[in-house]
């Protein structure tokens, strides 16, 4: 091969104080694992001369520690968007250290090529095979690589041989023409393939290989517990009502799932319970009870970004890749993500809240409304354009101290006109066809924890009348009473 072959030392030399750097991957998976550190290192060198050293980042979603927690420890960051989950870079941006746009994922690539986020100096990427012509093969995640690369002055790449070549195959790359010239993205079904198994660059823009032998930085997801089963037992429930009632098709729809936990737990739930039939999933991230799901021949189709999956998970995916192949395929996220192909598909969208209020508004990002928690990530482009958009969480959190259900949320992720169905494990709000009003009994009576029915129903009696009847003044009040009491079951309506 004629590229250089280079260290990342070397690689991470062409990123200057001041530019901007995109990477591959979505969530941990495929992100680059060996040219961030040695940025770092620089960033660590050129504080300590006393010069001042700052980059962005553009990615697709969240990275790995290599990347967000070591260049936030490092003070390197000064920008970056859209999602991330690592504990350093929330801290460094609640401290106001880090300018963090956080932005729908479908719209990232497109942000980046209308110009709204200035320039990509230097593209990291992430492959398991690169050819002469420019070709790249990609690993777990595809996220924004296209874009990047096209836009990019310089692409290095970090040729990780963990799992060799077998990533070839899985992917299938579409970048969209931006409008006027936009035509639709022809997926109508979750399993159909519009584009390239690599993704083409000019090889002149290659300016070096860095070879890396490193998994990814997976996050290990806790094991289901009491709460989340239930959660997962009562949104298969709903989807069962659903079917009976005739409002989901027999041959049943497409399903979107966050990430976390929750979101974990609802699909394990959704794949053991015998009255939901064997599904489809065209979504953003796959976690690993999808894999068991799809071994199992409850999944019978994951499109998604990532294989955002365990270490030993995404080993057994790689070794049994002759049975996966034609049940996976990963997308870049302006495709895993389109609005326009969420509607076309009629997704079931199941995303997890921190709070969500009595009229059906959903916090999915900002803790007591300032601090930020992970970011947005793909629940907005899913929420607002699915079939039926479901939010689930448990009803309390921190030990019963918070009510996930308030009477007005501390920040505003998805609002009432999108959110169709709440369910915490106490139960069911189907918010579908309702006045607020209406939505407001549905939620107490049926999603709200027994220690916070009657503050709420309280709440509801001093509101009084209106299209959407709240005391203002008031409306925070569960939130004020956590601030100040540590608990909000202390929450003592007479004190507002
Ligand atoms: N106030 C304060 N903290 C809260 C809270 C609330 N109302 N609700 C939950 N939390 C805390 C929990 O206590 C927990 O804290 P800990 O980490 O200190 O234990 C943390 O938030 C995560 O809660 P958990 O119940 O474990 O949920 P999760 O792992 O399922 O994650 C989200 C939940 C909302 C953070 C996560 O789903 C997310 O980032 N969503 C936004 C992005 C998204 O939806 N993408 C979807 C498209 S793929």
């Amino acid at each position: 091969m004629s590229y250089r072959i280079i260290s990342a030392a070397e690689a991470a030399s062409y990123v200057k104080h001041g530019m901007n750097i995109g990477l591959s991957g979505f969530t941990p998976a495929g992100a680059p694992k060996a040219v961030t550190p040695e940025i770092a290192r620089i960033a660590e060198a050129e504080h300590a001369a006393g010069r001042p050293y700052q980059i962005g980042i553009f990615t697709g979603a969240s990275t790995g520690d290599s990347t967000d927690g070591i260049l936030s420890r490092a003070k390197a960051i000064r920008y970056r968007a859209p999602y991330t989950t690592n504990k350093d870079f929330r801290t460094a941006v609640n401290n106001g250290e880090i300018a963090y746009n956080d932005i729908h994922l479908s719209q990232m690539a497109q942000e980046l090529r209308y110009g709204f986020m200035g320039k990509v100096d230097v593209a990291i990427i992430e492959a398991c095979d690169v050819s002469e012509d420019g070709k790249i093969w990609l690993t777990a995640g595809v996220g924004i690589s296209p874009t990047v690369c096209r836009m990019a002055d310089k692409i290095i790449v970090e040729l990780n041989s963990q799992y060799g070549k077998a990533p070839k195959g899985l992917h299938d790359v579409y970048e969209p023409a931006d409008p006027p010239c936009r035509r639709e993205i022809p997926v109508y079904s979750p399993s159909d393939r519009i584009g390239k198994e690599y993704v083409q660059v000019d090889p002149q823009k290659i300016v070096g290989i860095v070879e890396v032998c490193k998994p990814d930085e997976a996050r290990a997801f806790t094991a289901p517990d009491e709460i989340s089963e239930r959660i997962g037992h009562n949104v298969a429930q709903f989807l069962i009502g659903d079917m009976k009632r005739g409002i989901i098709p027999s041959t049943f729809l497409p399903l979107q799932s966050g990430v976390g936990n929750v979101a974990n737990a609802v699909l394990k739930a959704l794949g053991e319970d015998p009255g939901v039939p064997a599904f489809q999933m065209y979504t953003e991230v796959i976690q690993d009870s999808v894999i068991a799901l799809i071994r199992e021949g409850h999944c019978k189709f994951g499109s998604t970004c990532s294989l955002s999956v365990s270490n030993e998970c995404l080993q057994s995916i790689y070794d049994d890749i002759a049975f996966f192949k034609d049940k996976l395929v990963l997308r870049p996220s302006e495709i895993s993500n389109s609005p326009e192909v969420a509607r076309r598909l009629g997704l079931i969208s199941m995303n997890t809240a921190l709070e969500a209020d009595i009229y059906g508004n959903v916090n999915s990002t900002h803790v007591s409304g300032t601090k930020m928690m992970n970011g947005i990530g793909g629940s907005g482009d899913f929420t607002r354009n699915a079939y039926i958009s479901i939010f689930s969480c448990p009803s309390t959190a921190k030990g019963g101290c918070i009510s996930a259900i308030v009477p007005m949320v501390s920040h505003v992720d998805h609002n009432e006109h999108s959110v169709n169905v709440l369910i915490t494990e106490q139960g069911i709000a189907d918010l579908r066809g309702k006045s607020p009003v209406e939505r407001s009994k549905e939620i107490i009576e049926n999603c709200v924890h027994p220690d916070y029915k009657q503050i709420l129903w309280d709440y509801v009696k001093m509101a009084g009348k209106g299209q959407t009847p709240h005391c203002i003044h008031a409306a925070l009040g569960m939130h004020e009473t956590l601030a100040k009491k540590g608990d909000m079951r202390l929450t003592n309506w007479a004190e507002f």
